[in-house]
């Protein structure tokens, strides 16, 4: 990241940090629901998807985190509204393998801004929980989603018991 980039990253976190859109919201109407949480810092967010004719027609997201993940699961809020499934799927993988592998960043629009999270290891969970809770939501998971995988940290929704 050249200097220009560094103060463009800044500035975009910062204002979305303060100024979170689709936050905090839950849709009327809403159809699809996930949690995601990381036990490094017991920070949380929930995300409200109205899905209607393979569209996600609204979403919403609840919960407090870095500033980070609040810009993360910002401009994701705006980057998904109004957008066909489909289309959400191809963006997450991008978006993902932007922020985890560094790959390169293309067709993820603004949320270019957001490579340099690469170059911060530690910030790359923050920036992917919302994708990954945004995902989890789609694919109705009801199980936590935990940066940290399943631990006795990240308490997940108690199982019905096994038949007898
Ligand atoms: Fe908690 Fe970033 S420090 S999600």
């Amino acid at each position: 990241m050249n200097a220009d980039q560094r103060t463009l990253y800044e500035e975009v976190i910062l204002e979305h940090n303060r100024h979170p859109r689709h936050y905090p919201k839950n849709p009327q109407g809403s159809t699809h629901h996930a949690r995601g949480f990381n036990p490094l810092c017991n920070d949380e967010i929930q995300v409200h998807l109205k899905v209607a004719n393979d569209t996600i027609e609204d979403i919403g997201f609840e919960g407090a985190g870095c500033a980070i993940c609040m810009a993360s699961a910002s401009m994701m809020t705006e980057a998904v509204h109004g957008k066909p499934l489909d289309e959400v799927d191809r963006l997450f993988h991008r978006v993902h393998n932007m922020l985890a592998e560094n790959a390169p960043a293309e067709g993820v629009g603004k949320l270019r801004v957001l490579e340099g999270v690469h170059e911060f290891p530690m910030r790359v969970k923050c920036a992917t929980l919302p994708w990954h809770t945004l995902q989890a939501a789609l694919e109705q998971h009801s199980e936590t989603v935990c940066t940290e995988g399943p631990s006795p940290f990240c308490p997940q929704p108690s199982q019905p018991a096994p038949p007898p």
